[in-house]
């Protein structure tokens, strides 16, 4: 499908600063290479990637990078993981930036998954008081969520993302065939994030997953390019509203209170980001039947979506018996207490008052959460 007929456009409407995600298999024709000359030529670029994608994917970029004509091209490589999503590291693209003379109007251009397509921006939105970026995402959560929005930033000892900025891209530029290459487990954690948008305001985009689970699970490229395009039309409708989460963006964080206590009791071992928003959601959708928030049945529906694509639902088995308290109620309420959306010991959680509707519950006290993760618990 090397042609421009493949491609799909999405438009992030922010004004002056809107931007296109092109959806294409071939970023050195059509719209993907339009953008890419539009905005590379004669300017100096630098590329970002990692140890990963690099090897996999660099080359099919350098192509259509070279032929946009920039002033000059470098890349830079950073090592794979989110433990090196550091201050450190992101602090190695600035020197990178230097060291070969990108100058104000030279533009950074991330090929990688969430933890590059973040370092990535936060380097663009800082460097010389801010430059221009391009991403061009290579993981399923990063063409569905992280690439598309604008949220930047590293991690900071204290947390998870503390060090940030709100920059937008200039363009999105994802290329589902790049995923043919993605471990089974990260592909299903993006999963994960996609069924998410279904979950907070589109039960028929939950049945359309239901429907496609085989199609998913193998990868067509066709119900890819669907997926993804849908997933980026969600996500622009949210951030037309609601750009720096002020109100309506916060819904896109349904299961991640609970999903961030369950990855950092696993110690960002056991578990994978989408892999914990997972089960985090059917905890949410439990607190919310128990609230009365929700109809009975709720929590077996989004347990049953997510089953349908091979996504866990429950807390992990611990892998030893000296383990088996790490996942207790106690201890995963306390790690909820760190949630930024805690105050005077309730917490404001995103809810579910159904399947695709989801909605911002404020002063839900503890002894309402308790019983729910004690249910988890026990399961295990
Ligand atoms: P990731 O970037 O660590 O990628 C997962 C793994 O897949 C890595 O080992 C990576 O090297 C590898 N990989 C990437 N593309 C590949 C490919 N095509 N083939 C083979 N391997 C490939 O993780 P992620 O899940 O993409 O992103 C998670 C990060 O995204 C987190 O840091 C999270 O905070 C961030 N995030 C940001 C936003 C946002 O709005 N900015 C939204 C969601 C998540
Ligand atoms: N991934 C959540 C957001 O972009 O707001």
């Amino acid at each position: 499908m090397n042609t421009a007929e493949s491609e799909r456009l999405v438009t992030i409407p922010l004004g002056q600063r809107s931007y296109p995600v092109v959806l294409s298999h071939d970023l050195s024709t059509g719209q993907a290479s339009d953008i890419l000359a539009a905005q590379l030529a004669g300017r100096p670029v630098a590329l970002i990637s990692n140890e990963t994608v690099w090897p996999l994917h660099g080359e099919t970029l350098l192509n259509a990078v070279r032929q946009a004509g920039p002033a000059q091209s470098t890349a830079f490589i950073l090592p794979d993981g989110e433990e090196n999503k550091t201050p450190q590291q992101w602090l190695r693209i600035l020197d990178h930036l230097a060291e070969n003379g990108v100058t104000r109007d030279g533009v950074l251009v991330a090929l990688g998954g969430g933890v590059v397509c973040d370092m990535t921006g936060f380097a663009a939105a800082c460097w010389m008081r801010g430059i221009e970026f391009i991403q061009v995402p290579t993981t399923l959560l990063a063409q569905v969520d992280a690439s598309v929005g604008g949220k930047t930033g590293i991690n900071h000892p204290a947390g998870k993302n503390l060090i940030g900025a709100f920059h937008q891209p200039s363009a999105v530029l994802a290329n589902t065939e790049f995923l043919a290459t993605l471990p089974e487990r990260e592909y299903l954690s993006g999963l994960a994030e996609a069924i998410k948008y279904g979950f907070i305001q589109s039960a028929e985009f939950v049945h359309w997953l239901r429907q496609h689970r085989q199609a998913l699970l193998r990868r067509d490229p066709e119900i890819l390019d669907q997926l993804v395009e849908q997933c980026c039309r969600f996500k622009a409708d949210v951030v037309q509203q609601d750009e720096t989460e002020k109100g309506r963006r916060a819904l896109l964080n349904l299961g991640h209170t609970f999903g961030h206590a369950i990855e950092n009791l696993g110690q960002y071992r056991d578990l994978l980001h989408g892999e914990a928003v997972a089960i985090g959601t059917v905890m949410a959708a439990r607190l919310s039947e128990r609230l009365g928030l929700a109809p009975a049945g709720l929590s077996q529906e989004v347990t049953a979506a997510l089953k349908d694509l091979n996504l866990p639902t429950g807390l992990p088995q611990p892998a030893a018996e000296a383990e088996t308290r790490r996942y207790s109620p106690q201890a995963l309420l306390q790690r909820m207490r760190l949630d930024k959306k805690v105050s005077q010991g309730k917490h404001r959680l995103v809810l579910m008052r159904g399947l695709g509707q989801a909605t911002l519950a404020e002063g839900i006290a503890e002894a309402d959460i308790l019983p729910v993760l004690e249910s988890f618990c026990q399961a295990v």
